[in-house]
């Protein structure tokens, strides 16, 4: 058997291929695969491709070519079993000669689950790992959900103010955080915001460089609210093109019908709360700025509890110094969805 540390080696590898795809496979998950030569040697690292095209394990098994004969394969999630617009993962590494899986977590859709099962009657060794990845987490929530992953994104001051007194609020953050804001819209299916925020601000809602050239992968624009947009005052998602829809529960529904897995919520305070209040919200990304205004606006606008007994907890997943800025990402998670599984042996 391959040595644990080498398959966790090999799961790191798979993990950062999936890292470079996040944002381009929806409505599939971003995979990381990673094929151990039968030497124990990293022969082979790929990810998935944009929909219609090669999954993490046949990137990965290209790459090693005759050397995943009687190795090892070491995927994120566990292969597919399903015909859809590309072959079963899971016939593609016994044809490739693979003797051995190691999988994090497993794929529970209907017509693509069952991988692990099949290999292991076919004679191979298959393993389930007891890791968390993170980059599967929106696309595993959001198929547990049946609707797109949310993240309630905001950027505050020190003492919580997302505007201040007279409305502005561009910009809290310093020019570090907004690079970082852009680099992860890039990742995301959606950018929804508010009519409030669409009719303040003017936003273009892209992803963009610091240069303010626009990124290559750009998320689907989204006003959320009955208002009308004046062309004049919103200009700028007039020139671009968005949708706007009457509801949160609405827009979810439909950038689900068309494949979004993953969306962001940029926005204003009275759509945040709304989405909290629905129960919409899955994770919280604060931007905290070195800035006291003493009074503005807050980043939520109604109660959502009455006492501290009743306040929402939320869970702390990682913490990041961003230039002077502190990024806080929060999951609201009834339930954490670690794997109960083994550890390789
Ligand atoms: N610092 C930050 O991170 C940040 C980010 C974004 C915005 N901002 C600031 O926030 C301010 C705008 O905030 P805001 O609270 O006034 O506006 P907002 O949250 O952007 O938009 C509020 C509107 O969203 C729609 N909406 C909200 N909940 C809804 C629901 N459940 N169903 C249907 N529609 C719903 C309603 O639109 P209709 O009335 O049209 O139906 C509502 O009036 C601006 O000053 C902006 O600069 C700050």
């Amino acid at each position: 058997m391959t040595n644990p540390p080498t398959v966790m080696a090999a799961l790191e590898a798979a993990i950062a291929a999936s890292e470079q795809v996040v944002g381009t496979t929806s409505p599939n998950p971003p995979v990381g695969a990673a094929i151990l030569s039968a030497e124990g040697e990293l022969v082979g690292v790929g990810a998935t491709q944009p929909p219609g095209g090669p999954h993490a394990e046949v990137m990965a098994l290209r790459a090693a070519g005759e050397r995943a004969r009687g190795g090892t394969a070491v995927v994120t999630l566990e292969p597919c079993h399903h015909v859809g617009r590309t072959g079963p993962c899971s016939h593609a590494l016994l044809g490739a000669g693979i003797r051995t899986l190691y999988y994090a977590h497993e794929d529970a859709t209907p017509p693509a689950a069952g991988g692990a099962e099949w290999l292991r009657q076919q004679g191979m060794e298959v393993h389930r790992l007891d890791v968390e990845v993170p980059t599967l987490r929106p696309w595993l929530r959001a198929m547990a959900l049946g609707r797109p992953h949310v993240t309630l994104k905001c950027a505050q001051t020190l003492d919580g103010f997302t505007a201040a007194p007279d409305g502005t609020s561009q910009w809290i953050t310093g020019l570090e955080a907004r690079a970082w804001v852009h680099r992860d819209r890039a990742r995301r299916d959606a950018i929804i915001i508010g009519t409030g925020t669409a009719l303040a601000d003017n936003p273009s809602l892209t992803a963009r460089t610091p240069e303010g050239e626009l990124l290559e992968r750009q998320p689907r624009r989204v006003v959320i609210g009955r208002r009308s947009l004046d062309p004049e005052r919103t200009s700028n998602l007039h020139r671009l093109g968005f949708e706007q829809y009457d509801s949160p529960a609405a827009a979810l529904a439909a950038l689900w019908e068309e494949g979004a897995r993953d969306v962001l919520v940029d926005g204003g305070a009275g759509l945040l709360t709304s989405f909290l209040e629905e129960g919409l919200a899955d994770a919280l990304q604060v931007y905290v700025a070195p800035l006291l205004l003493g009074e503005g606006r807050g980043t939520l606008c109604r109660p959502l509890a009455r006492t501290l007994a009743e306040a929402t907890r939320l869970h702390q997943r990682s913490l990041h110094q961003v230039g002077e800025d502190i990024l806080w990402e929060l999951t609201l998670d009834r339930d954490e969805e670690r794997n109960p599984a083994c550890s390789p042996e």
